[in-house]
């Protein structure tokens, strides 16, 4: 990087301290979420509870149509009309409605995955929506293949990932970890509940079937089986929204706390309330996720050499793009157009905050470092691409990284996840320095 102090001097304006709603958030992101797949659209209690005119559906919409069954059963069908015209492909299952996306809308190029071998009797009881607006359904099915991110972002106490296996249809893999639920949640009452839950020491399988589509099954909660189901729905460009459905096996725990409880509440069994509660731990933890993935940059993946799995996840993730999907050509800034422009006033930037900045639509970050001089960086790290402006700390002149919690010095030097294991190939995940000088307290940068 290169700077040239003119003159720092005290410019006292006012000091205010960028905001994220300052800097552009325009997510850079040229992924299609037309994926050609089986998604989840709504469950069905919440389509009879709503009864919606249109739904959300990748940059469009879908209308919902239900016929009762004539035989008086009270059975319910449903018929799904993209766009409110072309009828698609329909499956209801685990108290869901999913369908077909794909370039034939009615004949799925891929028939229903089996999800469950076996399903409970139990009701399958879906959590509330939660909707993430910069969020593409890939980040998530990246994310759990991402083992380095489990301690840093959910704030769990250990994890480790294994037995990665991706075929055409599937990502399967295995995870123990010790878990404490909720602990990273946004959600100020979600926090305080977690400090009442106890630490878990959980071995996890999870499989994608499919973008759309996660199993998640736990052993370590007791005898407890339960069969969870995690779905993923694209809304707009980069939106997704996501419910957890659960069902608990009511052989599988002790017959006596349902009796205690039916006294308690006569008209709900305890497998529901617990499938409940299950569904809302779950759908919890990506609360902190999506504060990094709504800012993050997504392209030039530089991964350790323990992570290689992950650009096979996102190769597979391809594979359900349109068969006629071109990548754009992502458009360098001719040397040319550069000059200097404002970046802020030096009086502002002041020790221990990383800030964040958007100059000609390019995001950046400036500190001041341990000697007191002002650093301006690309604010992307070049790890995993996540906004070391948003969550990115200071400690100590280090600044570390909110998504894997790599540090780097105060000259953007990476120094990886331990601070003391600067190899080569961390010395290649650099902060990207960028140009800039100080003219009467006015800080520019050359972009
Ligand atoms: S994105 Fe992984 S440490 Fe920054
Ligand atoms: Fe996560």
């Amino acid at each position: 990087m290169s700077g040239a102090d003119s003159s720092e001097n005290s410019d006292q304006s006012s000091s205010s301290i960028p905001v994220l709603s300052d800097v552009s958030r325009q997510r850079i992101d040229a992924r299609p979420q037309r994926m050609n797949t089986w998604f989840n659209l709504i469950p069905v209690k919440k389509f009879e509870d709503t009864q919606p005119a249109k739904l959300l559906f990748l940059d469009s919409f879908v209308t919902v149509q239900s016929t009762e069954a004539k035989d008086g059963s009270g059975e319910k069908s449903y018929s799904v009309f993209f766009e409110g015209q072309h009828e698609m492909s329909v499956v209801v299952k685990y108290s869901l409605i999913f369908v077909w996306y794909g370039d034939d809308l009615l004949t799925p190029d891929r028939p229903f995955p089996v999800i469950f071998e076996k399903p409970f009797t139990s009701k399958y009881v879906s959590s509330k929506v939660s909707q993430f607006d910069k969020t593409h359904i890939m980040d998530f099915v990246e994310n759990g293949s991402d083992n380095l991110h489990f301690e840093k972002v959910h704030l769990w106490n250990s994890s480790k990932l294994y037995d990665h296996v991706i075929s055409e249809e599937t990502i399967t893999l295995k995870q123990d970890a010790a878990i404490n639920y909720g602990a990273s949640t946004t959600d100020l009452k979600g926090r305080i509940i977690s400090k009442f839950v106890p630490l878990l020491n959980l071995h996890h399988d999870f499989v994608y079937h499919g973008p759309g589509l996660a199993t998640v099954s736990a052993e370590g909660i007791g005898n407890l089986e339960f069969h969870s189901l995690v779905s993923l729905t694209p809304e707009g460009d980069h939106g997704t929204r996501l419910y957890v459905t659960i069902a608990v096996d009511p052989e599988t725990f002790p017959k006596w706390a349902e009796r205690i409880f039916s006294w308690v509440s006569p008209k709900t069994a305890l497998c529901d309330v617990l499938a409940a509660i299950l569904a809302n731990f779950v759908q919890n933890e990506f609360h902190a996720d999506s504060v990094i993935w709504a800012n993050k940059r997504f392209q030039d993946l530089k991964l350790l050499p323990v992570e290689k799995h992950l650009a096979d996840v996102r190769r597979w993730g391809e594979t359900f793009y349109p068969k006629d999907f071109v990548p754009p050509v992502v458009e360098e800034k001719s040397p040319d157009l550069r000059q200097w422009e404002y970046l802020d006033d030096a009086a502002n930037i002041k020790e221990g905050i990383v800030y964040p900045y958007s100059v000609s639509n390019e995001a950046l970050v400036a500190i001041k470092n341990a000697h007191g001089e002002i650093r301006v960086f690309d604010a992307y790290c070049p790890h995993q691409g996540a906004h070391l402006g948003c969550g990115g700390e200071i400690t100590e002149d280090r600044i570390q990284c909110p998504f894997h919690g790599f540090y780097f010095d105060g000259e953007g030097r990476c120094l990886g996840p331990s601070e003391t294991n600067r190899t080569n190939f961390i010395s290649e995940l650099d902060m990207t320095g960028i140009k800039y000088r100080i003219e009467d307290g006015r800080v520019e940068v050359f972009i």
